[in-house]
């Protein structure tokens, strides 16, 4: 192996940079936002409509943001200034660096929980609710309680400080390895338990099976903005992984593995909820607390139940962290390449202000529960403007910056820099210059057509 001619970290092996980007991809995402949003938009036609946007607007974007990491070695703003430098393009890396900051800031908060699930899990509180409505009151009452909450959120916070302080791979491709395949035999487990509840029928009726009338134009929006959001695209993180990427890789492989990944787990998640959600008689539009609620009633009914909580939390924590330490690595990132600061000045300030500014968001279910703007309390603002508009304006911005302004042409080049073909390039040409722009336009304007 040659020596990188720059000063950043590389990832260790192939193997290493697939698990991080799966890594910043599966988190609370896949986790705890599918379900609740699947299940406040209708179930089966709001997946048919995320499936659709994973594939035509979230692989190819995905990719075209591993090659513009990949062939400018930098951050977000630094690689847009590079290839076309004095023009606005540069706008695409700002908005990411804000969004990264945003999104950080209530992940943080839902980061928090699960931490404070592991410690209930260990000390037999997730295991003994006598009905699933009692595990829904338990919750209610820990994230209205301010202590608490701010307590495990700090907690949160600090971890994936002390993480991002040692560097790229030193920290995240080490806990990436094991958490993933770990992760997915927990699923299958909680799935076979939940698809074999007396009632589970109905549930998996609702997942799949695509009832259109329920959907209105901003469903459709909430399904787009979920495939960025689960992605991790939209905001310069996977141009930052990218841009830590040997030359001698495989993007496109990269790119579908970490893709079919993330769908994976998913869907795994929703065969987990929804038969659960329906066997238990609750409601599935519960919310934010819709998989803090189910998942305790599952395990209190379930042989093994108290260690199946433990490994559970445990696994859904770091998988949390993985993805917030991706999130801060792209303020970081920025920081440190274009203003010259060290990593710990970096870490330690942008982190201490973002864990600030998620203050708000997690006293919104106690507190502050009052206190809204645009009808919204401040969790699902912040939550709205990003996942719905940030990351689609920036991941449309991207595609049309890599399939007309720096050109298919060029990004190709990159794409087979080292004697690998790439299989599907029509494919990616053809939507990431009309496909991907046009739809995210659609969506938006969908948005103001309410179907009923
Ligand atoms: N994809 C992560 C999840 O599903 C969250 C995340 C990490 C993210 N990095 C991101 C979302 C960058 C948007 C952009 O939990």
């Amino acid at each position: 192996m040659t020596e990188p001619t720059h000063k950043r970290g590389l990832w260790a092996t192939r193997m290493g940079f697939i698990m991080a980007a799966s890594g910043s991809a599966v988190g609370l995402g896949n986790v705890w936002k599918f379900p609740y949003i699947t299940g406040q938009n209708g179930g089966g036609a709001f997946v048919l409509v995320y499936l659709i946007c994973i594939a035509v607007v979230g692989l190819p974007i995905m990719l075209s943001e591993f090659t513009l990491g990949r062939k400018t070695n930098l951050n977000p703003v630094g690689a847009f200034r590079q290839l076309k430098p004095g023009t606005p393009w540069v706008g695409i890396g700002f908005t990411g660096v804000l969004a990264g900051f945003l999104i950080l800031s209530f992940y943080g908060v839902v980061g928090g929980w699960t931490l404070a699930y592991v410690y209930k899990a260990l000390t037999h509180s997730l295991d003994q609710f006598a009905n699933p409505a009692d595990a829904g009151k338990f919750f209610g009452g820990f994230i209205a309680n301010t202590g608490e909450v701010l307590f495990y959120h700090a907690l949160f916070m600090g971890v994936t400080i002390a993480i991002v302080i040692k560097g790229v791979h030193a920290g995240i491709e080490k806990a990436c390895d094991i958490l993933m395949p770990t992760l997915v035999v927990m699923l299958v487990i909680l799935m076979i338990r939940a698809l074999t509840l007396d009632g589970a029928m109905e549930g998996l009726k609702f997942y799949l099976y695509p009832d259109f009338s329920k959907l209105s134009g901003h469903s459709i929006l909430m399904a787009m903005g979920q495939a960025f959001f689960s992605l991790s695209l939209g905001m310069g993180a996977m141009i930052t992984y990218g841009s830590y990427l040997p030359a001698k890789e495989n993007l496109t492989s990269a790119t579908l593995y970490v893709v079919l990944f993330d769908t994976l787990i998913a869907l795994l998640m929703g065969l987990v909820i929804f038969p659960a959600v329906f066997a238990m008689g609750l409601k599935p539009t519960e919310g934010p607390g819709l998989v803090f609620s189910v998942l305790p009633a599952v395990f209190t009914g379930m042989p093994m139940g108290w260690v199946v909580s433990i490994i559970f939390f445990v696994l859904l924590a770091i998988a949390a962290l993985t993805s917030a330490i991706s999130l801060l690595e792209v303020v970081v990132a920025y920081f440190i390449d274009q203003r010259g600061w060290d990593r710990k000045k970096a870490v330690l300030t942008m982190g201490l202000i973002i864990f600030a500014i998620g203050i708000p968001s997690g006293l919104s279910f106690g507190v502050l529960a009052d206190f809204k703007l645009f009808g919204r309390h401040f969790f699902d603002s912040v939550d709205n403007l990003t996942a719905n508009y940030l990351l689609p304006i920036g991941g449309m911005l991207t595609a049309i910056f890599v399939g007309w302004v720096w050109g298919t042409k060029e990004a190709h080049k990159e794409i087979e820099r080292h004697e690998t073909t790439f299989h599907w390039a029509a494919y990616w040409e053809f939507v990431v210059r009309y496909i991907a722009p046009v739809a995210v336009a659609i969506v938006f304007f969908a948005k103001y057509f309410p179907a009923k």
